[in-house]
């Protein structure tokens, strides 16, 4: 099986089956094994579910790796939302810190519990929910780099929950700033500027007891550079706190590798160039150095195009050199259809292959 973007879904020239029930609002949507057909997709549209599940013929033997199941990554976004929702709707009302802090538990549990730590710290987006997806991705990241870091359990949770809570001041922001499709006016950027203090003074009046300093302080940090020209406080170095600059780092990626309203998604493999690139300036460098070692650049079942023209699909990852995967080939560099042949190519291997590009689908070039 694998997972696929539902806008590059032709029905009509390749046979695809739901591989994982869909679900919307809690109600099956579609079935495990169902054919999909032109009206299956376009309920899938309609319903806003951009990705799914399928098993077909080039999928075969593919299993994806997910450490936390879909259907986990969905409740537990919709936790995040109904928060932050609550968060809007007065300080009465407010967070429920205990629903907050089981959350954050029981995700680390999942995340602490594999044996194998993720070889992995991206998880793939499933909706277009910005704000709450990105709070969970960030929050998830920030806990796979905690643990390479070594960091024990309580420290974890309290870089999991900082992360969580990171961009909560945006809830006060005006949307109409937030999800401006164009350029922001310098008095909108200062808006914008605005939420790493509002959320902390938000959290700190509210659950000042309920939420460790350190937590907070990821809040108010998030933003700073390491080469001093963040804001808020254009702090530097190692003036900011180590958990932030580990948050800042997971924030920038998932936000570059999200689509925004003012600009299309990066590819996982670029977005982690351009955050390499800006090492030196923007974060702190170690940091950086270890997220990316543990960023699986081509997930398993996408489809990538290689040095020779010829096309495949990533079948597994290497775990040392997780730029290098073992790909099946489906297309040669004739352009004929080869997947019947079963022909694999490991790229630790093959050292004078490389991936291209990855493909949207396997008619794209
Ligand atoms: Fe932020
Ligand atoms: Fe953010």
């Amino acid at each position: 099986m694998r997972l696929v973007n539902v806008n590059y879904i032709d029905v009509e020239k390749y046979e695809y089956y739901v591989a994982k029930p869909i679900y919307s609002n809690g109600i099956v949507l579609l079935q495990e094994n169902v054919k999909l057909n032109l009206s299956y997709v376009k309920q899938l549209n309609s319903k806003d579910i951009q990705y799914i599940y399928v098993s077909d013929e080039i999928s075969e033997g593919i299993e994806p790796n997910d450490t936390i199941s879909t259907e986990k990554y969905r409740e537990v976004k919709d936790v995040i939302k109904d928060q932050f929702n609550m968060a809007k709707k007065g300080k009465n009302i407010g967070l429920n810190m205990n629903m907050i802090n089981n959350t954050v538990s029981e995700l680390l549990d999942i995340i602490t519990s594999k044996r194998d730590i993720s070889h992995s710290i991206n998880e793939i987006r499933m909706t277009d929910d910005y704000l709450y997806e990105h709070s969970l991705n960030v929050m998830v990241s920030c806990m796979y780099t905690g643990i390479l870091m070594k960091y024990d359990k309580i420290k974890l949770h309290k870089l999991a929950l900082g992360a969580l809570l990171h961009d909560v001041g945006k809830v006060f922001i005006d949307s109409e700033i937030l999800n401006k499709p164009g350029k922001l006016t310098p008095e909108e950027r200062i808006e914008i500027e605005k939420h790493p203090e509002i959320g902390y003074r938000y959290v700190s009046d509210n659950y000042g007891s309920e939420i460790s300093s350190l937590s907070k302080q990821i809040i108010l940090q998030h933003h700073e550079k390491w080469n001093g020209k963040g804001y808020p406080n254009q702090l530097s170095g190692d003036c900011i706190y180590g958990m932030a600059r580990i948050c800042s780092v997971a924030d920038v990626f998932d936000a570059l590798t999200s689509d925004r309203v003012y600009r299309k998604k990066m590819p996982i493999y670029k977005a982690s160039e351009y955050i390499y690139s800006l090492g030196h300036n923007d974060f702190d460098f170690e940091i950086v150095k270890l997220f990316l070692s543990r960023i699986v650049k081509f997930k398993e079942g996408s489809i990538v195009k290689l040095s020779d023209g010829s096309k495949g699909i990533v079948y597994n990852q290497n775990k040392h050199m997780l730029d290098r995967p073992i790909i099946k080939l489906l297309v040669d560099r004739n352009g004929k259809n080869i997947t019947y042949k079963n022909i694999f190519i490991d790229l630790i291997e093959e050292k004078t292959l490389f991936i291209e590009k990855q493909l949207e689908n396997i008619f794209s070039n």
